[in-house]
This record gives C-alpha cells, sequence and structure tokens, in this order.
C-alpha cells in the first residue's frame, strides 16, 4: 500500500523543525514507518540548489530565477526521495512543500499561481494527503524567533513580504480545505504539539 504523504507549511519562526521533532516521536512510538525531508533540499543535488538559492550573496536573484530552482529543486526531490518512500508504503513527513511555492513565490513575489502551478506540474505525482499548516502570525513568529537571520537571503526579504507570504498562506489554505488543516500556533509548544496529535489520530494516520 501507498504511504501517506504529510507536509508542513508556516511563516519563518513558526516552530515547524520542533512541531516535526514531535511527530517521529509518536510515529517512532507506535512503529510506523517514515522519511522525514525538507524543501528546499533532501537529496544532495537539491541540498545544492538550497544553498544557492538561500545564500544571502545572491541578493540579484530574480523572483522567476528563484521560482524555478525552488521547482528544480522540487523534481529532484520528488523522484529521487519522496515516490521511492512513498511507493515502498512509508509515510513521508515533509517540512514545505508546493504550498510554500504558492504562498511565497505565486502569492508574496507576484509571480501568480498559474506560473507557479505550471513549473511544479510534476509535483502532482505527489500530492501531499494532509498538510498541517502551522498558523502563526510572522510579527509574532519573528519575536519568538528573536529577528531575522542575517545569512538568509529569504528571511531578509522584509516584514511587508512576510505579511504577504502569510496573506498567500490563508488564500491557499482556502483553495483547498479538504487537504490543509489550519493548526493554530498561538498557545505553547506543547497544546500545539496536542492539536496536530489529534488531527493525525482523527485522519488515521496515527
Ligand atoms: P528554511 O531555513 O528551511 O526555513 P524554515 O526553517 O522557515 O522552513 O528556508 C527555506 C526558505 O525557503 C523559507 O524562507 C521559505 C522558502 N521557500 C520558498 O520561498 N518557496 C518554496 O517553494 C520553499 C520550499 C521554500
Amino acid at each position: 500500500m501507498r504511504g501517506k504523504f504529510i507536509t508542513f507549511e508556516g511563516c519563518e519562526g513558526v516552530g515547524k523543525s520542533r512541531q516535526i521533532g514531535y511527530v517521529k516521536e509518536l510515529f517512532e512510538q507506535k512503529n510506523i514507518e517514515y522519511v522525514a525531508t525538507r524543501e528546499p533540499g533532501g537529496p544532495e543535488i537539491a541540498e545544492k540548489i538550497r544553498a544557492l538559492i538561500l545564500d544571502a550573496e545572491n541578493a540579484a536573484m530574480c523572483a522567476e530565477c528563484e521560482a524555478l530552482l525552488y521547482a528544480a529543486a522540487r523534481a529532484q526531490h520528488v523522484s529521487e526521495v519522496i515516490l521511492p518512500a512513498l511507493e515502498s508504503g512509508k509515510t513521508v513527513l515533509c517540512d514545505r512543500y508546493i504550498d510554500s511555492s504558492l504562498a511565497y513565490q505565486a502569492y508574496a513575489r507576484g509571480l501568480g499561481e498559474t506560473f507557479v502551478k505550471d513549473i511544479n506540474a510534476f509535483a502532482l505525482k505527489a500530492v501531499p494527503d494532509l498538510t498541517l499548516f502551522l498558523d502563526l502570525p510572522p510579527e509574532a513568529a519573528f519575536a519568538r524567533k528573536g529577528g531575522a537571520d542575517e545569512h538568509d537571503r529569504v528571511e531578509l526579504s522584509g516584514a511587508a513580504f512576510h505579511k504577504k507570504v502569510y496573506e498567500g498562506y490563508l488564500k491557499v489554505c482556502e483553495t483547498y480545505p479538504g487537504r490543509i488543516v489550519k493548526i493554530d500556533c498561538s498557545g505553547t509548544r506543547e497544546q500545539t504539539r496536542a492539536k496536530i496529535a489529534e488531527v493525525l489520530a482523527a485522519r488515521g494516520m496515527l
């Protein structure tokens, strides 16, 4: 049986990595086989593309180039990691996926949904069964995180950009209400963890 594909989305600093760590613990307790991976990145080729995209020295990178690089990294990731894992029956936990491209590139950078969907059409081979949107507005998330990372080109894009990303995510949530579940992250880590466990259990994924 094909494995389940679960993706995690949200603005910078919402605590995605920590929550994914908690989900991994849950899966281990229940002996569910999984592969945990991330975007941009995953396999070596995609990690090399990630370094190019996030390098703060590449400030001149145009929005189209950025979107195509995310899509290129994703193509390699889907074919080398995600599809083989799903086909072997494993659950895939992925930190960011296509919805990041919709929120960041289509909405916040203004490239539009059609362009971003077209260059990511191959990703239809691996559509998430569930996407958890960790919902925390960027002002709150950056305050928690203690500001932007000065080596990360995307984090340095400014408050107005991150506000647009958040609005983009809200639109994406409205467009795919069956697939995406919003998780309110304004409480404690433990409260967020419990909400996520509840959703996974309700969907028969735990
Ligand atoms: P990362 O350090 O992994 O951020 P985070 O810990 O918040 O997930 O950097 C990934 C950055 O790339 C993040 O700013 C979001 C951005 N991104 C896009 O703009 N489009 C995409 O398709 C993906 C996957 C990520």
